[in-house]
């Protein structure tokens, strides 16, 4: 709850006291849940701190207060971050968001905090300077031309910076992620996408496109997201790629959105177990009588941990309304 910063004890009201871009509805958060093989589950809760009297700049000192809190009270090392902090966070921020943040929990290990800072801050032209910048800094600088030349390649704005992520963890397993999400790509597009890391199988991405989208064709709805992981030994290519598909706008109800995650559960020889009863303890109303509890889908492929991951809105204000299937005339 301290996570969502001063903001958070009012925006659970009628009407969100910022439109925050976690969620469709505006809810400042979100869950997932991440299953591997043979391995416990972890729940994760992506969370927008956000201010008493919320806005751009309001948000992110609230957000860095809390950021501030926790790291020192779980002694969290901040040194990745404050390489690049300037970069990322202008007194005068743009774009939709300056920080959000993760909190990873499981069985097998501490929680896990992780930061989400914003490629756009400096508004959409800059985004490729701070994400070359970002990745210098931390030891990949000559990664960046390998995400352009894979996830970057089609122009007119088409894939833009999404994200730039930290883990707050010591160095060892600690990842750096960069997102960008790609409107209107069609599976060969994230094939390609994929094929930028390490030692992976990009054809994973193409069944797991149709399996979950439904569909061969251009996502023209809501972009397909590429994610790439960085460890601590790349150098010019990612270890990881992640793919998320946004499930919520190509079905017409969640029952459907549910039927698709069990499939791909099913295919990567996942138990549906655990994601049954994440399910079940977010949703508070039938699954056909709704769309987008189910949010997104993804697809980890190569190190450090593949496996699906599953995106569950808490729809704390508002359930968007099934699709009525429409019948060609
Ligand atoms: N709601 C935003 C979106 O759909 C941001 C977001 C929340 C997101 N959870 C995500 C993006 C998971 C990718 C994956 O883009």
């Amino acid at each position: 709850m301290e996570t969502l910063g001063p903001g958070g004890f009012r925006s659970l009201s009628n009407s969100p006291s910022w439109p925050s871009g976690v969620a469709d509805d505006h809810t400042p958060f979100e869950f997932s849940t991440a299953f591997g093989i043979d391995e416990p589950a972890t729940v994760r809760v992506l969370v927008e701190p956000t201010a008493a009297e919320p806005g751009p700049a309001a948000n992110m000192d609230a957000a860095l207060d809390v950021l501030d809190s926790l790291a020192r009270r779980h002694g969290l090392p901040m040194d990745r971050f404050d390489a690049v902090r300037d970069l990322f966070l202008p007194s005068d921020p743009q774009g939709d968001f300056s920080l959000w943040f993760s909190l990873v929990f499981s069985a097998a290990r501490a929680p896990v905090i992780k930061v989400y800072l914003n490629p756009e801050v400096r508004g959409e032209a800059e985004a490729p300077l701070l994400v070359g910048e970002g990745l210098a800094r931390l030891g990949y600088g000559a990664a960046h031309q390998t995400i352009i030349d894979h996830a970057r390649r089609r122009g007119d704005g088409l894939d833009r910076y999404s994200f730039f992520a930290l883990d707050l963890t010591e160095s060892s397993g600690s990842r750096a992620k960069v997102y960008l999400s790609h409107q209107d790509a069609t599976p060969d597009d994230v094939v390609v996408a994929a094929s930028a890391a390490h030692d992976v199988d990009p054809e994973a991405v193409r069944d797991f496109c149709v399996l979950t989208g439904g569909r061969a064709e251009p996502f023209t709805d809501r972009p397909l997201i590429s994610s790439y992981t960085f460890l601590p030994d790349d150098v010019d290519r990612p270890s990881g790629y992640s793919l998320y598909v946004p499930v919520r706008s190509y079905v017409n109800d969640d029952s459907e959105a549910h039927l698709r995650v069990l499939a791909t559960l099913d295919q990567h020889g996942i138990d549906p177990t655990a994601f049954r009863s994440a399910l079940d303890s977010v949703a508070r109303r039938p699954l056909a009588e709704g769309v987008g509890l189910i949010a997104h889908v993804s697809l980890r492929i190569g190190a450090p941990r593949p496996g699906v991951t599953v995106y569950l809105s808490s729809e704390a204000h508002t359930t968007a309304s099934p699709r009525v299937a429409t019948l060609v005339s």
